[in-house]
């Protein structure tokens, strides 16, 4: 059969390309879809006063972080940005002055005229008035110098310590989130997007904000100074840049579209580049011949990612310049009349040079407000979505008024009638599941993959609350208590424990933060969770780092990496202890070995444990069967065995694949 050919290939062909996945289907990025909202001027209006409000409303908010960063600082930006927006308006009002009185000068020394000039409010000589003109010059030169120095210093230090603050913002939230919010996708982006463009938007737009600020101090007064001198000519200033300022704006928002579109597009690719550039992957990448592939695949999205942004960006440019033509038509049509207004004598030769620059200079400012607007408009959206992750609430809080826990804890475990789904799914990960765990008691909690065996570990935690039922600590509802309380008192190791980038001593020790550096409980816990040997073959015994992220460390094996995750659930001496699949990647020893151990560890301590071992699970006091999220059986393992239901089958197909019985005997 050739590849893909056929109905069978057709089919294929749609389970396997799942549009978008990055890894298979099309590569094609269509348009931006064009908006659907109207188009017609009030509806429009309706939108940019939408838009500017956002901003208005987001500009306290980038101020009040620059203020809390630094006073001083924020106080100096202020000023010279005041100073450096006037500072294009003096120019021209001081070149213009300066031209009046050369030509006044000139004047006086062709016509023989008393030697005196009008410079402003002031009657001087010619001389003086070139004087005076020149120092002003000088001193606003001097001026504009000092504060671009000063704004340039200010915003440094502003930009690394509004980025630092925001950092440590959205760290110290996202340490007090929900379990639920990192496994959502969307509150996931949230916080991804927080963590990656934390650094830069808010000083991003700080400056946005201050060069906005500059610029419209500059554009009006240029307006002023321009109406001062001549209301018609204020009007053409304003008036003549207006068709690039369409043109701009229409594809200056078609280009953000375009960003926002193509981000998940750039996503892939970054994801198709780390596949390629991780250690953790290269493995795979290798054995499967993946790296042709993916190189080849990230060749093609960007090849036609570029191309989308190449005719956005010819578009631009080319009907950009265009709108531009007019208004440099209405310009020259402008200083045509100026001209001729200056020759007639109702205009001077300083006016003239005025409107030529202040003219260029409103141009200017036009097209600043604007990029500085849609750069705001952007920035903006970003914070929206920090302010967004920050307002976040965990729900699975302390009541107003906590209970303390019982003194001492006895481990007596209830759930009752406890039913849960995973936020944002339909089906049932726990259904209306009841049992009592009497206090120093050992459970092996078996079931099939997907039966809810972890989902139960991680309610008794409360890393979720259940939708409906209790589960009860010594009498009292888990939800009366603050949860750092709880879990304080509750030692466990997951199934996808953590492996830190850090020494072996400091692997175990943060499994109780407090006595992170207490050498000889985490010897203890070490001996505990089996891994005092492993760690004594080490080239630095405790003080070895593990994993390679930083200094030269020891890579471990996975069942020596299980030994230290266990070591760390050992820290605590908790009356409740939960193993999530403890021993999976443990040799048959070191298994051997740790339930061995778990016999006196557990002693006094109400000990709950998944495992897929029956070996294991049989000196459990209690085994308690899941079933598809209900619970099914519950029991000792005589009495399941005699019940000769579901977990005896289980057991009787497990020890039929070492004893030689024929499965039809199972
Ligand atoms: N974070 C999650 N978000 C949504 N659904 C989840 C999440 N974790 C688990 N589930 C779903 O809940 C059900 C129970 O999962 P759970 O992890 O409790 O299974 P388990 O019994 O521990 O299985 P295994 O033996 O494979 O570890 C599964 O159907 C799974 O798809
Ligand atoms: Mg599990």
């Amino acid at each position: 059969m050739t590849r893909g050919g056929g109905r069978r290939g057709a089919l294929m062909a749609r389970a396997t390309a799942v549009p978008d996945s990055g890894l298979t289907g099309s590569v094609d990025i269509p348009d931006p879809a064009p908006e659907n909202e109207p188009k017609d001027l009030r509806s429009r209006l309706k939108r940019v006063r939408r838009s500017v409000g956002g901003l208005l409303k987001g500009l306290p908010r980038v101020v009040k972080l620059a203020w809390d960063a630094g006073r001083w600082p924020t106080l100096w930006l202020v000023f010279a940005t005041i100073v450096g927006g006037l500072t294009p308006t003096a120019t021209a009002y001081i070149s213009k002055l300066l031209i009046d009185s050369v030509t006044g000068a000139i004047r006086v020394h062709a016509e023989h005229l008393p030697d005196q000039v009008r410079l402003g409010p002031f009657e001087l000589t010619t001389v003086q008035a070139l004087i005076a003109v020149a120092v002003l010059q000088l001193l606003v030169y001097v001026l504009n110098a000092l504060m671009t120095a000063a704004s340039t210093i200010s915003q440094q230090l502003l930009s690394d310590r509004v980025s630092q603050t925001i950092r440590l913002r959205v760290m110290a939230h996202a340490s007090r989130l929900d379990l639920s919010f990192f496994e959502g996708s969307a509150s996931y982006d949230l916080i991804r997007q927080a963590q990656d463009e934390a650094p830069s938007r808010p000083v991003a737009m700080l400056t946005s904000v201050f060069s906005l600020i500059r610029t419209g101090i500059t554009f009006v007064s240029m307006i002023a100074l321009l109406l001062s001198i001549s209301p018609l000519l204020a009007l053409l200033a304003v008036l003549s840049p207006i068709p690039a300022f369409i043109a701009d704006s229409r594809y200056g928002a078609r280009s953000y579209r375009f960003a926002v579109w193509t981000s998940p597009i750039r996503r892939r690719m970054d994801y198709l580049s780390t596949l390629v550039t991780t250690d953790t992957y290269a493995k795979e990448v290798k054995l499967f011949g993946l790296g042709d592939y993916l190189v080849d695949r990230f060749r093609r999205i960007s090849a036609v990612y570029f191309g989308r942004q190449r005719k956005l960006v010819t578009d631009r440019n080319l009907r950009g310049t265009a709108w531009g033509l007019v208004t440099t038509i209405t310009g020259s049509l402008t200083y045509l009349y100026i001209a001729l207004e200056a020759v007639n004598g109702r205009l001077t030769v300083g006016d003239l040079l005025l409107y030529t620059q202040a003219s260029n200079s409103v141009q200017q400012s036009v097209s600043q407000l604007f990029s500085g607007f849609t750069g705001m408009y952007e920035n903006n959206l970003y914070l929206d979505n920090l302010y967004k992750l920050l307002a976040t609430e965990p729900e699975v809080v302390a009541p107003a008024k906590p209970r303390p826990l019982p003194s001492p804890v006895l481990g007596h475990v209830v759930f009752e009638d406890v039913t849960f789904s995973y936020p944002g799914t339909d089906s049932v990960a726990l259904g209306g599941v009841s049992f009592e765990i009497r206090p120093g008691q050992t459970t092996a909690v078996v079931g099939r993959n997907g039966a809810g065996k972890s989902t139960l570990f991680k309610l008794l935690c409360r890393l979720y609350d259940p939708d409906s039922g209790r589960i009860l600590l010594d009498g009292i509802d888990i939800r009366e208590f603050d949860p750092d309380e709880l879990r304080r008192h509750i030692s466990a190791m997951f199934q996808d424990y953590v492996t830190y980038q850090a020494s072996a001593s400091e692997n175990i020790g943060v499994g109780d933060i407090d006595h992170v550096t207490d050498g000889p409980l985490i010897e203890r816990s070490a001996e505990a969770g089996g891994a005092d040997e492993l760690i004594a073959g080490l080239s630095r015994g405790m003080a070895t780092p593990l994993g390679r992220w930083f200094n030269e460390g020891a890579n471990l094996s996975g069942g020596e990496w299980q030994k230290i995750a266990l070591s760390r659930a050992f820290m605590r001496d908790s009356p409740l202890l939960i193993l999530d699949e403890p021993t999976s990647a443990l040799d048959a020893q070191a298994e051997y070995d740790l339930f061995a151990r778990l016999r006196n560890l557990s002693h006094g301590r109400t000990t709950l444990y998944i495992s897929h071992r029956f070996s294991t699970v049989r000196q459990a006091d209690r085994i308690l069967l899941l079933e598809h999220g209900s619970l099914a059986e519950y029991g000792t393992h005589d009495e399941l065995m005699a019940a000769d239901q579901g977990y005896a089958h289980l057991f009787r197909l497990q020890a039929s694949a070492y004893l030689d019985v024929p499965e039809e005997k199972v």
